[in-house]
């Protein structure tokens, strides 16, 4: 955990920035089960829960009282029954302690103090529940149906809550880069071990144990695989063969539920053919025009479309693509071949606040989201401030039956030429990810060392010199 100091000064922030009064609720998650309700999941806990209170722990809620300043902490002390199977447990004014709360009481009577509130007529401040167990508990707080839990949102909590969580502190960023070293120890394992006749699952296991053994496990399921052109590909079963490519994006959680995530794609045998190598180069030259881009006060669409420019400046010279690239652009060209934005906020969450809804993270009343071909998929379209942790992730897939589709409808057929793109047909994909920070007056990449990333540095590495 970071200092009581560190959580008591956010929650007064959080006060200050929620000008309607009443009372801000921010349940921490439960225990939830795999199979049977003693076999449960990896506990993991709320994010906004824990950036205001910090305590990796079950079953606890987080009250802050707009109009008297004061905070809570609501949960209930441990039985002996408990205490025979779990050990000993600090109990919750314990928890309080260590957060900067004094005020603490069991879950029973947040429920008489959210009754008398509600009977007062009090706001009740709350974020979308992405947990259903949460909804339940909102709904039965509240006295409403689980089901008009929604359309009582608090909006204004939710942009109080971005507003402070998308700008990372120093002692967060520290945490970030710790979770990046996890994460560069994973993927410089992965390169190590790649080679043809290895399974995708040998690797994934191999990179998600070290995610466990230096943190708290992977910041989201490892995709692991020679078919990089599916997006979010989670199967694990292929066997390497030599002439195809691999891609690896995973990530972890760090001890305090930090979070990174990488992408890098190599050729299994260690060697980049001609095809792959220019391919390669291509996404590698959008992941570098991204990185000279970002900074303060410059629209995260903006670097997306320059990302894209890259990528389709160089099709073009590849002779995939033709015509005018700012009017290919335009009608959304470039969605065949990178068919998803070029990154998203990272934090506590990978896609950082993303349960809170992408409409506040990554957009606002400057940047509505386009409905346009290839702006649609989008997460982060708004101005860039120091402090924010963006991912920077542009790829080239060749997904045959997206092709497919856009040939059959003559889908910006002035802009594609369909019939070059017969070679690429079992080519997949690449997509090249990095982490960075947006300072005062530019950007970092995070990490204290960057994963091989040029073909010369990933054909060295994998050839263990
Ligand atoms: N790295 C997985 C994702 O960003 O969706
Ligand atoms: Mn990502």
């Amino acid at each position: 955990m970071f200092s009581k100091e560190t959580y008591t000064k956010r929650r007064e922030l959080l006060r200050e920035r929620v000008s309607r009064g009443g009372i801000i609720l921010l349940p921490g998650n439960s225990e939830a089960p795999r199979n049977y309700p003693d076999n449960g999941y990896h506990f993991r806990q709320d994010s906004s829960f824990l950036y205001f209170f910090g305590i990796q722990q079950p079953d606890l809620v987080g009250m802050l009282d707009i109009d008297s300043g004061e905070d809570w902490l609501f949960g209930d002390d441990l039985s002996m029954d408990d205490i025979i199977w779990t050990g000993p447990q600090p109990t919750i004014s314990d928890l309080g302690a260590k957060c900067g709360v004094t005020s603490t009481a069991s879950l029973a009577a947040l429920q008489e103090m959210l009754t008398l509130a509600i009977r007062k007529g009090r706001h009740i401040h709350f974020l979308p529940p992405y947990r259903a167990d949460n909804k339940l508990k909102l709904s039965r707080w509240l006295g409403i149906s689980p089901d008009a839990v929604a359309d009582r949102i608090s909006v204004e909590l939710a942009i109080a809550i971005v507003s402070l969580r998308d700008k990372k502190s120093e002692e967060e960023i520290r945490e970030i880069e710790d979770a990046c070293e996890i994460g560069y120890r994973m993927h410089t394992a992965a390169m190590r071990m790649c080679r043809p006749g290895v399974c995708e699952r040998d690797i994934a296991g191999a990179i998600e144990g070290i995610s466990l053994e230096m943190g708290e496990g992977v910041s989201f399921h490892s995709i692991v695989t020679q078919h990089g052109e599916t997006l979010h590909n989670h199967s694990h079963n292929g066997i390497l063969e030599d002439g195809r490519m691999l891609l690896v994006d995973a990530g972890a959680e760090n001890l305090m539920n930090y979070c990174s995530d990488f992408t890098r794609t190599y050729p299994v045998n260690g060697k980049f053919s001609p095809m792959q190598r220019d391919i390669y180069n291509i996404v590698l030259a959008a992941n570098t025009r991204a990185f000279e881009m970002a900074r303060p006060e410059i629209l995260y669409r903006d670097v997306h479309f320059g990302a894209v420019r890259v990528i389709l400046e160089g099709l073009k010279e590849l002779g995939l693509v033709r015509g005018n690239i700012d009017d290919a652009i335009a009608k959304g060209a470039h969605a065949l071949f990178m068919p998803h934005g070029l990154g998203h906020m990272m934090g506590i969450d990978v896609h950082d606040m993303e349960d809170i809804g992408e409409e506040y993270v990554g957009y606002d009343l400057e940047t509505e989201r386009s409905a346009q071909l290839g702006v649609s998929c989008l997460r982060m379209a708004r101005r860039l401030k120091p402090g924010m942790v963006m991912t920077d992730e542009p790829g080239i897939y060749f997904i045959p039956a997206y092709i497919a589709k856009w040939k059959a409808e003559g889908l910006n057929k002035e802009f594609i030429n369909f019939d070059k793109l017969e070679p690429y047909m079992n080519f997949g994909g690449i997509r090249i990810e990095d982490d960075l920070l947006i300072t005062e007056t530019g950007n970092r990449i995070l990490g204290k060392r960057r994963i091989p990333v040029t073909v010369e540095e990933i054909e060295t590495f994998m050839a263990g010199e």
